[in-house]
């Protein structure tokens, strides 16, 4: 069955990576899974996903290698690209979150410049056919033109997480432009949905309100996410790995000489947080005390994503309804914690 590939992710212990891993498995990819497990949050989640994809991977017979290790670690990078030749490389690993950059940045230089650099010339100098990486929607710090287009400036980063991710952005447009190496950057949108981050909000949600703590809802509430649910996540993820940019493609925007394409992968639908939480309650069927407060720093107020360079790119745009997407977030967590 595993005829196509072979396809390297990092990040793969993560929430979108462990969910790509998979999908690339059943479709018939080998695939070699990176992640150094580190304990930014619970490592026991990181270790279930990577269980589950293992279990998944030997029933189905399918091809799956996986290795601990960290992608600044340039030597050893290399050693795993000589050894499993990859055509098309997913670069998920980042220390993520806005709010802990403001406490370690230095975590940020190290995993998100340092290594990406590492995942670019190991691309370059190994014959990779497609490399695509995680940006993110932060890159469009405080805009109010809404909904976010690719074709927008991107140039005033509110936290220095969007910093390093506009740096990827940047970083990546060179190599491309240099090295003739296809690549497509991904604006991930607030994912959720089973197997979600800890550090996020709906975690963070469900677990005060089942505990019957309070919730710190901030901005006064004057906030809202589009909120993208984890399979149109992957499925655009996806869609987008096999589409490789080539010189002959009709560029709305960019240089066509740079085989670089910056798509957004939003629901293209924002929610606001106050009417998110409501959705929490009524799927635990539990009231949520909230406690109010001024926005944090580095947070931006709103996120709207155009879908339409998406769907013109792979003809699918994300669409699960939020009222869906929370139902099957709160069935999986009511059956993985309690
Ligand atoms: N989840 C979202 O809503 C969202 C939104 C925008 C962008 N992103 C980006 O998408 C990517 C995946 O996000 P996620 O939500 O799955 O995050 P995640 O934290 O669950 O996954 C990232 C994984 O990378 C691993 N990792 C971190 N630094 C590493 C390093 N130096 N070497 C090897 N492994 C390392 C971590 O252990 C983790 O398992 C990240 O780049 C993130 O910045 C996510």
């Amino acid at each position: 069955m595993h005829n196509n590939g072979p396809v390297l992710i990092t990040g793969a212990a993560g929430f979108i990576g462990s969910f790509l891993v998979k999908k690339f498995l059943r479709s018939g990819y080998q695939v070699i899974g990176i992640d150094n497990i580190n304990s930014y949050y619970d490592r026991n989640l990181k270790l279930k996903r990577l269980k589950n994809i293992k279990e998944y991977s030997i029933k189905n017979n399918y091809s799956w290698l996986f290795y601990k290790n960290n992608i600044e670690d340039k030597n050893n990078m290399r050693q795993i690209f000589l050894k499993t030749r990859p055509e098309i490389v997913v670069n998920l690993a980042a220390q993520a979150g806005v709010r802990y950059s403001i406490v370690n940045p230095s975590s940020y230089v190290k995993s998100n410049l340092l290594g990406f650099s590492n995942i670019l010339e190991l691309c370059q100098t190994h014959d990779v056919k497609h490399l695509v990486y995680a940006s993110s929607s932060s890159v469009y710090g405080a805009s109010k033109e809404f909904p976010f287009s690719e074709e927008h400036k991107v140039n005033s980063p509110l936290s220095f997480y969007a910093a390093t991710k506009i740096s990827n952005e940047m970083m990546a447009n060179a190599y491309s432009n240099i090295y003739k190496l296809p690549i497509t950057g991904l604006r991930f949108f607030t994912a959720y949905g089973p197997w979600g981050r800890p550090d996020m909000a709906p975690m963070i949600f469900a677990d005060k309100i089942l505990k019957k703590k309070p919730i710190t809802v901030f901005n006064h509430g004057r906030m809202s996410r589009d909120f993208t649910f984890i399979s149109d996540i992957i499925e655009g993820t996806y869609l987008c790995c096999l589409r490789v940019p080539t010189p002959n493609d009709d560029y709305e925007f960019g240089n066509p000489s740079i085989l670089h394409r910056i798509l957004n992968i939003g629901n293209g639908n924002p929610v606001n947080l106050l009417y998110f939480v409501e959705l929490l309650e009524e799927s635990l069927s539990i009231k949520a005390t909230k406690v109010f407060e001024k926005m944090q720093p580095g947070d931006v107020e709103s996120t709207y994503a155009s879908t339409q360079n998406l769907e013109d790119w792979i003809s699918y745009r994300p669409l699960v309804p939020i009222k869906e997407g929370v139902n099957k977030f709160v069935n999986w967590y009511l059956d993985y914690y309690q």
